[in-house]
């Protein structure tokens, strides 16, 4: 069995994050419910387990819980900032209501300099989030750590390996936490490590063989990261038996068919059927304007495009989608429960409960960046291995309002513009997504000694890390000057350009 660790999310913002950390100490992690059972967690066999923080009091009425007996299975266990002050109340130790809490910055004096804090010496700069906080030990516990505003940062039993922290190791703010997660799996949990992207390649271009067999799949390439490495894997494990399904849905960039032929006829050649679906798509959206219903129709369009290309391969029992594993994670909540839908992304909920295909999704445990370093490791080029993500649904849900060959060629072309000024921009590395948004109102300008009566384009460049949050990017007003200027002097059909200024939440970074 593969050696992994659990991460238990009672609903921190920072379960994934700890998640990646422990991936990047080259130990394999996933992130479960918090109500796991212990029998559950026996069957999955983890070297090590982590409770997460979170946001509720344990000293609330009602809070996530953990199943008591999971701390009797002799597995190594550490709690951050919630997962500590919990283990303390299972435990029987004592913790006391925040009297205002404590975050941001603290340095903590290292007690025990052993094992768990091995190597960092007497004392480390953290991060504190918390307002509860741990005033007495359980049975059988030391005191590892403190600050003069907290008298326990840091516990540990350790015989029974039972350690918990008050400050969060996982974020950039705690400077040497890696060092402390590095002790605690590997001299504590004894972890042997190694996972890679090459042994994750290795992996799972074994397993996709053995779930194949001699069937055909087919592979949507949507012209994004995701699609192309799901692509470039199971090329990588069964050849021509897969097909990948380039969709020109009109819903495209300006280029970007060409773009992605190119690559996958020459660079990268692989087994690829483009296929013009652009009247089809535009028929499916005639007439609507809601986003959600949008969406919808799209999904299904697609579904019907690929039915269509199976029959003309003779037959597919496979479709190869590039679902991530935060998409998998933002389906679920702390609470145990779906989540609230914002937004059906087509490639996780929007799919036909009768769906003639069995599913593969190869990168269902990969975060974002781990996709583009197996990109990477694939072979795959460099400007399409470190594109901007791209929805599904395309320019559809950056036309609001009426999907129309028109409005399609105006967005088209506005977009091309945000995309040739910011290539020079040298911070155009730091930026996630940068886009128009085409916008249903019209606003009065004057072009010459002419009156217009013209659309508005909204401007949306946005920094994040993994698309959950995101902040608008501050760039310099010449670069915006000179999209806004050449967008109303060359596009047709715009007189107004705007720059949204929201982040993510409350605002999505998509505007439908
Ligand atoms: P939002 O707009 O929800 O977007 O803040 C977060 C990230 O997801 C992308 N996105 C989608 N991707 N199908 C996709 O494959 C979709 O329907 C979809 N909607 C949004 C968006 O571009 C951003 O990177």
């Amino acid at each position: 069995m593969r050696e992994m660790v659990a991460v238990l999310d009672f609903g921190s913002q920072y379960a994934q994050l700890i998640a990646r950390r422990i991936r990047e100490l080259g130990v394999y992690c996933e992130i479960v419910e918090h109500d796991i059972t212990a029998k559950e967690i026996s069957r999955i066999s983890p070297k090590a387990l982590v409770l997460s923080g979170g946001p509720a009091s344990v000293l609330d009425e009602h809070h996530p819980e953990m199943d008591p007996d999971i701390l009797t299975l002799n597995i190594p266990v550490l709690g951050i900032c919630y997962g500590m002050q919990h283990i303390t109340q299972v435990l029987q130790g004592t913790i006391e209501k925040g009297r205002g809490g404590e975050y941001g910055h603290a340095t903590i004096d290292i007690d025990n300099s052993k094992g768990f804090f091995a190597d960092l010496g007497h004392s480390m700069d953290v991060w504190m989030s918390h307002g509860d906080q741990v005033i007495g030990l359980p049975r059988d516990f030391a005191l590892l750590a403190h600050t003069s505003d907290c008298p326990i940062a840091a516990m540990g039993d350790l015989k029974r390996q039972i350690y918990g922290v008050q400050f969060h190791p996982e974020v950039v703010h705690t400077p040497r936490g890696h060092e402390l997660l590095k002790n605690f799996l590997y001299s504590i949990c004894k972890c042997s490590g190694g996972w890679s992207m090459a042994g994750f390649v290795e992996d799972s271009v074994s397993t996709i063989r053995s779930k194949v067999g001699d069937a055909n799949v087919i592979c949507g390439l949507s012209g994004g990261v995701d699609s192309a490495v799901v692509a470039a894997l199971i090329n990588k494990a069964i050849g021509d038996q897969m097909t990948a399904i380039f969709v020109d849905n009109g819903l495209l960039r300006a280029g970007e068919v060409e773009e992605i032929e190119h690559i996958f006829t020459n660079e990268y050649p692989l087994n690829l059927d483009i296929v013009d679906a652009r009247q089809m798509f535009l028929n499916a959206l005639k007439g609507i304007t809601e986003p959600e219903l949008k969406r919808k129709a799209i999904g299904r369009t697609f579904i019907d495009v690929f039915y269509n290309e199976a029959d003309r391969i003779g037959g597919a029992t496979f479709l190869a989608q590039g679902t991530l594993y935060p998409d998998v994670i933002e389906s679920r909540s702390a609470k145990g429960g779906p989540s609230a839908t914002i937004k059906s992304h087509h490639n996780v909920g929007g799919l036909p409960p009768d769906l003639k295909f069995e599913l593969i999704e190869p990168l269902k445990e990969l975060f974002k960046d781990e996709v583009r370093l197996l990109g990477k490791e694939l072979g795959l080029p460099e400007n399409l291995v470190n594109r901007q993500p791209f929805p599904g649904p395309g320019l559809a849900v950056r036309i609001l309002g009426e999907v129309t060959a028109e409005n399609l060629k105006i967005l088209q072309q506005a977009d091309l513009r945000v995309k040739e000024e910011l290539r020079n921009y040298p911070g155009y590395s730091d930026i996630w997504q940068s886009f128009a948004v085409l916008l249903p109102v019209k606003t009065v300008g004057v072009m010459g000694d002419e009156r217009t009566y013209a659309n508005v384009v909204a401007l949306r460049i946005v920094s994040s890390m993994d698309g959950m949050t995101a902040d608008w990017v501050k760039v310099p007003y010449e670069y915006l000057a000179r999209i806004s200027s050449r967008i109303i002097n060359e596009v047709k059909g715009v007189n107004r350009v705007v720059y949204d200024i929201s982040s993510k939440p409350p605002s999505t970074i998509e505007w439908e």
